[in-house]
């Protein structure tokens, strides 16, 4: 009797993938629907939610569809919702004013959902003044265009004082200035908010994947972001501004996007000891809802494969705009 594989009788890996038990029971990664967040689009001034063409399936939500939103991501056992505010095309300015307007639709979404969900469900909101300026970059621009650092951390600051006084329980600043991080922890602490915790979106790329999202808030963005968001090219530049993120109070840290991005995350969940997050953004759900459409792959496994791969590179929780459909599965 000879073997005629490996060397070692136990060299069969192949032997644990058998069946589907036992390929549950040796699982290494389990998505739960804990480690989901669900980022919203509410809007102002519609009656009905008006579809995202370049993300089928997502909505931009009017107040009272968010609030059901809301319900129904804590129903599936969703733990948080990220809210992005949609202003009237009116109201926008150079400064983004609606943005730290206490009657501004972000604040008022914020007041909405706390009053449907109460502290059932983690609520955020994106701290970035995209949304709200006319010319659609993350800050103010001084005389030459440019988009002035230290002004736009003044906004900044007032963003998080409303979204705290609205009664959220996270801010995620997304602009990428720097320092922002410290500003707002400072803002929060002085007006009384020192149980506002900040998500910080540490490394955060200048990514072509954002194109859908342009749609999802009508950004009136011309030109890119690349003096703030980060080169693709770059990897430790991420554990940099990790390590300013982490100095200046983050209480959790994201890497966005996941996919292109699994090794940051990768890196970054194993150098800090905070929870982190991973925001699989608008590109990469319309990705694979194009291809799903043309019936080039199947949807919920490429789904399930996606969400599973970002929690094993590290990710403890995850946005995706298939959070609560995905809770409901598992
Ligand atoms: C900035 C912000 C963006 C996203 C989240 N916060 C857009 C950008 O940086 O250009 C993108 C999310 C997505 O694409 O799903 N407010």
């Amino acid at each position: 009797m000879s073997t005629t594989y490996g060397t070692f009788p136990g060299s069969r890996p192949r032997r644990l993938r058998t069946t589907p038990a036992m390929r549950r029971m040796v699982a290494e990664t389990r998505l739960q629907p804990a480690d989901l967040i669900l980022p919203a689009f509410v809007r102002e001034g519609i009656s009905t939610p008006v579809p995202i063409s370049a993300m089928p399936g997502v909505v931009q939500h009017t107040r009272d569809t968010l609030r059901k939103a809301a319900v129904e991501a804590l129903e599936a056992g969703v733990s948080g919702i990220m809210l992005f505010g949609v202003p009237e095309e009116a109201k926008k300015d150079a400064a983004g004013t609606a943005g730290t307007d206490p009657d501004g639709i972000l604040q008022v979404a914020i007041r909405d959902v706390k009053a449907e969900v109460g502290d059932e469900l983690v609520i955020m909101s994106d701290l970035c003044l995209d949304e709200f300026t006319d010319h659609g970059h993350c800050g103010v621009l001084d005389a030459s265009g440019r988009v002035d650092n230290d002004a736009t951390l003044e906004r900044y600051a007032e963003m998080a004082q409303v979204q705290a006084d609205a009664g959220v329980h996270v801010v995620g600043p997304s602009g990428m200035m720097d320092g922002q991080v410290g500003v707002i922890r400072d803002a929060l602490d002085q007006t009384g908010h020192e149980d506002v915790s900040i998500l910080a979106y540490t490394a955060k790329y200048a990514s072509a994947f954002y194109g859908p999202f342009r749609e999802a808030v009508g950004s009136s963005l011309q030109g890119d972001r690349k003096t703030y968001q980060q080169d693709a090219a770059n990897a430790r530049e991420s554990l940099r501004e990790l390590a300013l993120d982490l100095a200046e109070g983050a209480d959790m840290v994201m890497v966005k996007p996941a996919l292109p991005y699994l090794d940051i995350l990768a890196k970054v969940a194993e150098a800090v000891d905070v929870p982190v997050a991973a925001y699989q953004i608008s590109g990469e759900y319309a990705m694979v809802e194009a291809a799903a459409a043309n019936g080039w792959i199947d949807r919920d496994r490429a789904i399930m494969e996606t969400l599973t791969g970002i929690k094993r590179a590290g990710a403890q929780m995850i946005l995706t705009y298939w959070a609560t459909e995905v809770a409901r599965r598992l």
